[in-house]
């Protein structure tokens, strides 16, 4: 956080609209603020990008996808913060996916996250559900260990999503996540790829609508937000991670080095791209099918989580994964109103 700090010379600097010391400067916005008037400025932006896209409704469930990380973290954060003025509701749901270290200390820290929130939180343990973590499954059915944990979350997140009743998944994606892959889809021509890159997806049956109220908010500023309010976040990367080297990350660099010289510029891109996604997504192929054995909505016979597990695991465990999220819950349901007025009446949110 060293950066955002030397930005503004030590604190020696004023907020634009109070007397503190200013946190960062909001060059696009031609604003310096403090610690409170910086995590104003992300909410209201937050909300703003709610209504722009039409994210969340009035009356909806929304389950928030918390990782661990600090994106995730403070969406939840900020979800929390907005969902009376905006009349929703959040639960969030966290994947345990047993890689060793790395796992246990995200998890911890989701769970004390939603503990000092007093937000209803389901965890699904990889493990416990298909009998096997994210690296035995990944030396099981021989695939690249990225692509197995994304399509192991997907659905595992869409089968709480549709046990609880949720109106939406929300996700921890900001625009620097996303932007770099739009420009990578346009070199290959990827169009239908850059179709799933925008701020919200709508349910269709079987499948819950998945949407990023962070998509006009940077890297550095969802980072300075959660530093700001000390939420707790796992530090490590998950041991997977390949850092350097990747089209994506010379794309982040480059679309910064145009932000610096023409501030706002992603924002733009963002919102243009919004605008057209309706043509890229009309590139996609249609889910056109269901699962022979689950259901879930798919372009051939089978969904994808069943032809991993069956190629991994020897049988597709979509229903048996399907019946005991069902189960979780129930049991979380019933379990949770009780620990929620523990929970709040001894509480603070961090950050106050
Ligand atoms: P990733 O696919 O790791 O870039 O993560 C994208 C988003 O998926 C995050 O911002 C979270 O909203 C969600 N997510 C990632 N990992 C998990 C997890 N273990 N449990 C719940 N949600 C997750
Ligand atoms: Fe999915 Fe690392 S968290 S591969
Ligand atoms: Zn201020
Ligand atoms: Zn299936």
């Amino acid at each position: 956080m060293t950066n955002h700090l030397a930005e503004v010379g030590r604190g020696s600097l004023r907020c634009s609209l109070c007397e503190e010391p200013a946190v960062t400067l909001v060059r696009y916005a031609k604003l310096r603020l403090c610690r409170k008037h910086f995590a104003e400025f992300v909410r209201r932006r937050v909300i703003k990008t709610i209504e722009r896209y039409r994210l969340i409704k009035s009356g909806w469930k929304v389950l928030v996808a918390v990782s661990g990380g600090k994106d995730s973290s403070a969406l939840l954060h900020i979800l929390s913060e907005v969902s009376r003025q905006l009349n929703f509701e959040v639960v969030a749901v966290h994947i345990d996916l047993g890689i060793g270290e790395y796992s246990r200390k995200a998890r911890e820290v989701v769970e004390k996250l939603c503990g000092i929130l007093g937000v209803q939180l389901v965890v699904l343990d990889l493990k416990d559900l298909i009998g096997a973590s994210l690296p035995e499954l990944v030396t099981r059915s021989r695939r690249p260990a990225c692509s197995v944990c994304g399509l192991v979350k997907r659905y595992l997140i869409n089968s709480a999503a549709l046990e609880l009743g949720a109106n939406a998944i929300a996700l921890g994606h900001h625009m620097d996540d996303l932007l770099p892959y739009v420009v990578k889809n346009f070199i290959t021509q990827d169009l239908g790829g850059i179709g799933k890159l925008g701020p919200g997806t709508e349910s269709e049956e079987g499948l819950i609508g998945r949407v990023r109220p962070l998509y006009e908010i940077s890297e550095r500023e969802v980072a300075l937000y959660a530093y700001v309010q000390g939420l707790p976040v796992v530090e490590s990367s998950c041991p997977y991670t390949v850092r350097g080297g990747s089209i994506e990350e010379e794309v982040r660099r480059f679309l910064n080095s145009l932000e610096e010289g023409s501030p706002g510029i992603k924002i733009a891109f963002a919102r243009a791209l919004a605008k057209n996604l309706d043509f890229y997504k009309s590139r996609l192929l249609g889910q056109v099918g269901r699962c022979r054995y689950c259901g879930t909505p798919t372009s051939a016979e089978v969904c994808a989580f069943c032809r991993l597990t069956e190629r991994g695991l020897g049988k597709p465990m979509g229903p048996a994964v399907r019946a005991k999220i069902r189960e979780i819950v129930e049991r979380g349901v019933k379990g949770f109103s009780k620990a929620v007025k523990n929970d709040r009446a001894s509480s603070h949110k961090p950050g106050e």
